[in-house]
């Protein structure tokens, strides 16, 4: 990981989560948040940009009437490095007051960027407020914060695709990998090989 941080030479390594797996379980959290929310129009908001392929996909399955808006949370982190510095780069363009709202994030590390998050909704006066996330990983909480629907549960490694980045790169992948350092190739590579046929 040391290496990793410091050479910048990365590669796609093991794939954690399949595009199959990700389409199924995106399926089975539309279908719950649906039924959860049922004559309610809950407000999904999306975290950018770590969060952005999901909630497309995932509004895609949801059969109730909602509302999609965005905000953008810097956290002062350069790649794997982490931090507890957090400031909004871009708000959500309505009022959430008296809205029942739901956080569609990607990945929950170790929760400070949610638990600001939460604290500057409930500042907002949502009438109620759900966590929902993609990947979760436990073993990484700094800070405690419920998260309610939760996709996968990963281990404690750099993850990146389905909407994750390492220093902006490899959003674009269909399935979850891990992140290694490239031992052999000192260039960065988009996609992965044997990747690649998931
Ligand atoms: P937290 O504040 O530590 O919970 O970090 C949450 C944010 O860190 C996420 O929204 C991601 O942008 C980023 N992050 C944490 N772990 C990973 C990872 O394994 N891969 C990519 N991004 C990550
Ligand atoms: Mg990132």
């Amino acid at each position: 990981m040391d290496q990793v941080r410091k050479g910048r030479a990365v590669q796609i390594g093991r794939v954690l989560i399949t595009r199959e797996e990700i389409e199924t379980r995106v399926r089975e959290i539309a279908d719950q948040i649906s039924a959860d929310y049922a004559d309610r129009n809950p407000v999904l908001i999306s975290l950018l940009k770590g969060g952005f392929i999901f909630l497309a996909d995932l509004v895609r399955h949801i059969t109730i009437p909602h509302e999609v808006d965005f905000i953008t949370v810097h956290s002062y982190r350069d790649g794997f490095t982490r931090s507890e510095r957090i400031e909004i780069l871009n708000d959500l363009k309505r009022s959430v007051s008296d809205r029942d709202v739901i956080i569609i994030e990607g990945i929950v590390d170790t929760g400070h960027t949610l638990s600001f998050l939460e604290r500057m909704l409930e500042d907002r006066q949502v009438r109620s407020l759900r966590v929902c996330t993609l990947l979760d990983k436990p073993s990484c909480r700094e800070i405690k914060v419920p998260v309610d629907y939760v996709g996968f549960k990963v281990p404690d490694v750099f993850v990146v695709g389905y909407g994750l980045d390492f220093m902006e790169r490899f959003r674009n992948l269909a399935y979850i990998a891990e992140l290694t350092s490239a031992s052999a190739a000192p260039e960065e590579k988009e996609s992965g090989t044997a990747a690649e046929a998931k």
